[in-house]
């Protein structure tokens, strides 16, 4: 997808913004505090119906206003798409392609957009979370089937944990554990080939962007010891520690996976700046199999990518990046004088976005 015009109403800084980026690789420049990350925040809403830096009701919603609007207009295969959200921190209504939608899963299906913020930075050494929601974004637009599953699990797994808390008689797990079995094993075998997806194009991102790391690989870790009766097995023998725990220690919903590099530890030895080549490359191995599946072409928006990265680096993340020819959203501090003329430039000041003449 390309987005051709992203509209900012009440959201942080801004009162009432408008950008028009343009296709290829956009650069937004200005001070700190000017809004920059802001603007990525708003088109992250769009696509994750959540921001990266907390909840919509903390302090997204502009300082005496009720509500925050983004609307966004794109181009993709199909042809051109509007959305709008309205949020107020606590209730929210939204319209995709000019019709009320009821969940915000359909605005996550349509909005493709990929964001590279602190948080994705940690991606090798962070928390499983993390790690998680970064799997299965990809898991979601590739494999059509995934999102039902998921819920399936979801419910099962709040019921189970529901009867652990209230300690009734273990029998009455069964029901909710042969449910969590069936679609746990299911959304494995999904999550488990998507990540198998990705290792090859891991390996030839990082080739280019950090060699210097050595060869990658991604190490899939279930959520249980695999055994001969699957997952329902391992339910079943778990449950007198769930039960004093109050919630499911194991099943898929603790799945994890891990990045190890043939040159280093990659949880331990890292310099802040591989680790943040490294989530990076994540994050493009994850533009590239979507774009690779034929599902649609993300929008790509990296906050903050050049600071602790080197010229060298920088340049060859433009390279690659101009090579993937997905529309890129970035941010940055300034532009750099050596930066390739490809890349058109934005300010961000007194709550506007205008660009560079
Ligand atoms: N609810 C709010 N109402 C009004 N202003 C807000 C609100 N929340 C945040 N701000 C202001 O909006 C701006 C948000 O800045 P943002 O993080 O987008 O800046 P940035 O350009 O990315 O800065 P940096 O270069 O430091 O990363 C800040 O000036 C902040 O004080
Ligand atoms: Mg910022």
């Amino acid at each position: 997808m390309r987005i051709e015009r992203v509209q900012i109403e009440n959201f942080r800084i801004f009162a009432d913004a408008e950008w028009r980026p343009k296709a290829g690789i956009n650069l937004l420049v200005g001070e700190n505090g000017a809004g920059k990350t802001s603007v990525l925040e708003a088109l992250h809403i769009m696509a994750f119906g959540r921001s990266f830096r907390g909840r919509i009701g903390d302090g997204l919603v502009r300082r005496g206003s009720d509500a925050l609007q983004v609307v966004i207009e794109w181009q993709d295969a199909a042809g051109g798409h509007v959305a709008g959200l309205r949020h107020t921190g606590s209730d929210w209504q939204a319209r995709l392609d000019r019709v009320a939608i009821s969940s915000l899963a359909e605005l996550c299906e349509a909005v493709r957009v990929l964001t590279y913020e602190p948080s994705a930075q940690r991606l090798v050494s962070g928390p499983a979370d993390i790690r998680r929601r970064f799997l299965d974004w990809l898991v979601f637009h590739v494999e059509p089937g995934f999102f039902p599953e998921w819920r399936r699990y979801t419910r099962a797994l709040r019921q189970r944990n529901a009867v652990l808390r209230s300690g009734a008689d273990p029998n009455s797990l069964l029901p909710w554990e042969m449910e969590m079995a069936e679609s746990g094993e299911r959304l494995h075998v999904l999550r488990e080939q998507t990540c198998t997806r990705l290792t090859p194009i891991l390996t030839r991102l990082l080739a280019l962007l950090a060699p210097e790391l050595g060869e990658p690989r991604l190490r899939f870790k279930p959520g249980w010891r695999e055994g001969p009766g699957g997952l329902l097995a391992a339910l079943a023998e778990h449950r007198v520690r769930d039960a004093s725990i109050g919630y499911s220690e194991i099943g898929t919903h603790r799945f994890d996976w891990r990045l190890t590099l043939s040159e280093l530890d990659a949880r331990t030895m890292l310099s802040r700046g591989q680790e943040k080549l490294a989530g990076l490359a994540c994050v493009l191995a994850q533009a590239i199999a979507l774009n690779e599946s034929g599902r649609g072409v993300p929008v790509l928006c990296l906050d903050d990518l050049p600071s602790e990265l080197d010229r060298n680096h920088v340049v060859h993340v433009l390279d690659v990046i101009q090579g993937m020819g997905n529309q890129v959203l970035m941010s940055g501090i300034e532009a750099a004088s050596w930066l390739p003329d490809a890349v058109h430039v934005f300010h961000v000041e007194h709550g506007s976005i205008r660009p560079r003449i």
